[in-house]
């Protein structure tokens, strides 16, 4: 869903910086001092430039048709889509027949995104078993009732609240190499009403408590879980992306309220005409327990998902971890609007390899950060702390739970880049480089200012920019960063549209992620409206890439059905099969269904057999048993 990240509500990121009074400007170190860091490193060098090889053809733009289209010698299949059990039984029962909430809270939601893959037995490596985890963004409420929305009833809002969230479940694979969700007591939903706990700098703050809850530690649910992470010691991170779209406030919304995009329409969900929580006249607060990230043991079906208010609230697109050197956990996070910022957190305390639980915590005590990309290729993590660069009380920043609740305004304030859509990031594990896909922002030298990092004019093709951290050091505060590629068709003759890809052209990335090898995969998602037409004519359905750092070239592995965006990944150990996300198949250009005509763009995955198109999670193998993309 793309319209919702569209607008503007960065006031900063319509000033050159050095319009900003930022004190913390005054105490940078200067540039050629971060160059030295660099000075015996061949910064973004892979150590086999021949490695990986990509051993299959591209997918012909040709084929861009209302099915998936995958090499030869690769077969796809269904593995669960919206409407499915999650626990393997009373398969497809939804969405046809049933429009009652609680069928589906036993089913697979809506609009799945980011996912994981989580082997079985707990820290084994097996690829033929495993808890599957996949988050389920939005719910498009025309598609998801029978019949539509009207009349709006408290049940639709229950059954929409119960198709966002998270699903939790154990599949298998069968001889014949596809995979079958199987009956298993850790299967479970998660959605916007389930009790999430809250921890963190920001937990018990008196902007995080409600009526529904005077302790400020305990929220109802999690919405718009837009891309993920997995830790190490084996949980889950979902991020809540435009929460900010269930809200409605019928006065002017405040300053606060205002930079995360809170109006008096919302994004149409209508969840206040049924539910109070989400009209902020009368629950004020309840907007503030939104915007986190989410983690949740798949492993224990009685534990809790917690809201980690240590890494920041805002539009969180995704949240890759990585350990340091040094031990420490970072996470890399993009917040996905016009002109928003790159963070990173840095934990305190060190992973622990040898003690699962010693690492619970972890992400509750460290220090985020947000990234400037400075004119000269060198860039700097500035913290985002109370009583460091500025963030004092007389500047209007009282403590760290205010900084982290409005993680935007601190950044604003502390001088951060304003980028073109920070959507997933990727971290390259040969050498820790780290990769964020910008996926667009025609605004960009329109109402916005240029700036290096985001150096294309009316930006519609997107952009990749990578960054190497100081002496390979991730838990750092100074990095060098370039371009890895603009997007767009390098034979365009019009400079705004025109990229500088290697292999095959494509346009708004957003997907991004490392297979163990260091293939990049790269998913588009080019919003329907533009799909096909204007700069967009040249280009297939959305589709996934895989590129090659040490060379930059980019091959087309896969291409959609219609109307759908690509998203989520993930391979099991050995390689040998491939899950990603089609999210919104046969979504119209008005990004809304209609009712009466549901399969009007697609009847993707199930043609005849159900009335409407479906999100689906696939699984992508080779017969001949070889790993995928080699
Ligand atoms: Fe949920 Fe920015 O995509
Ligand atoms: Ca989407
Ligand atoms: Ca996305
Ligand atoms: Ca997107």
């Amino acid at each position: 869903m793309n319209e919702f990240d569209t607008k503007v509500v960065n006031p900063t990121g319509k000033k050159s910086l050095t319009e900003l009074a930022n004190p913390q400007r005054r105490n940078i170190l200067i540039s050629t001092a971060i160059s030295a860091l660099f000075a015996s490193q061949d910064i973004f060098a892979r150590a086999n430039k021949n490695e990986p090889l990509f051993g299959f053809e591209s997918v012909p733009y040709s084929l861009a048709n209302d099915d998936i289209h995958i090499p030869n010698g690769y077969k796809w299949a269904v593995v669960a889509a919206w409407g499915d059990s999650i626990d393997g039984k009373a398969k497809n029962i939804s969405p046809d027949v049933s429009d009652r909430s609680s069928d589906q809270e036993k089913q697979f939601g809506m609009h799945h995104d980011g996912c994981a893959f989580f082997p079985l037995p707990v820290n084994g490596n097996s690829s033929v078993r495993g808890i599957w985890v996949t988050n389920h963004e939005y719910t498009d409420d025309g598609l998801l009732h029978p019949g539509g929305m009207e009349p709006w009833t408290s049940e639709k809002v229950k059954k929409s609240q119960a198709a966002h969230g998270v699903s939790i479940c154990v599949i298998e694979k069968s001889a014949s190499g596809d995979w079958f969700v199987v009956a298993d007591s850790r299967a479970r939903r998660i959605t916007a009403n389930t009790p999430c706990l809250v921890s963190g700098p920001a937990a018990g703050h008196e902007l995080m408590r409600t009526q529904y809850d005077p302790t400020g530690k305990l929220v109802f649910g999690t919405v718009n879980n837009c891309a993920n992470g997995v830790t190490p010691w084996g949980t889950y991170l979902t991020c809540e992306e435009n929460f900010n779209g269930y809200f409605v406030k019928s006065d002017k919304p405040s300053l606060q309220e205002s930079r995360v995009g809170i109006d008096s329409k919302g994004f149409g969900y209508r969840w206040h005409e049924h539910d109070d929580r989400f009209n902020l006249d009368k629950h004020p607060n309840e907007v503030n327990r939104f915007g986190w990230v989410v983690e949740i043991d798949p492993q224990d079906p009685q534990s809790q998902p917690i809201k980690r208010t240590a890494l920041g609230r805002f539009k969180h697109e995704g949240a890759v971890v990585t350990i340091a050197k040094n031990n420490k956990v970072v996470v890399y996070m993009g917040d996905d609007q016009k002109s928003e910022y790159v963070y990173k957190f840095v934990s305190k305390r060190q992973f622990n390899s040898a003690n699962k639980d010693a690492n619970k915590s972890l992400l509750d005590d460290g220090t985020l950060y947000v990234a400037r990309y400075d004119a000269d290729g060198t860039g700097r993590w500035i913290a985002l702390e109370h009583n460091r660069n500025g963030l004092t009380a007389e500047n209007g920043f009282p403590s760290q739970a205010y900084v982290l609740i409005h993680a935007r305004l601190a950044a604003d304030f502390v001088g951060a880049t304003p980028m073109d859509r920070p959507e997933w990031i990727a971290v390259d594990p040969h050498n820790q480089d780290v990769y964020v896909t910008l996926t667009n922002n025609t605004d960009r030298g329109v109402k916005l200012p240029l700036n290096a990092a985001n150096p294309r004019p009316s930006n519609a093709m997107g952009h990749i920019v990578r960054w190497s951290e100081a002496k390979g050091d991730s838990s750092g505060t100074v990095f060098k960063w370039n371009i890895y590629t603009l997007a767009g068709d390098p034979h365009n003759t019009q400079p705004h549209l025109r990229g500088n890809i290697i292999g095959d052209t494509f346009g708004s990335p957003d997907g991004l992620w490392f297979d163990r090898r260091g293939i990049l995969w790269t998913q588009t998602d080019i919003s329907t409206s533009a799909l096909g037409v204007g700069p967009y004519a040249k280009l297939p359905n959305n589709a996934m890439y895989a590129s090659n750092p040490a060379t930059k070239e980019f091959r087309r592995f896969l291409i959609g059905p219609k109307g759908c965006e690509i998203t989520g990944i993930d391979m099991t150990p050995d390689l040998k099969t491939m899950f990603i996300n089609i999210q919104h198949p046969g979504e119209s250009p008005s990004e809304r269904s209609d009712p009466a005509k549901p399969k009007a763009v697609s009847s993707w995955p199930d043609r005849e057999k159900f009335t409407r198109p479906r999100s689906a999670t696939i699984a992508i193998w080779r017969p001949d048993g070889k790993k995928v993309g080699e």
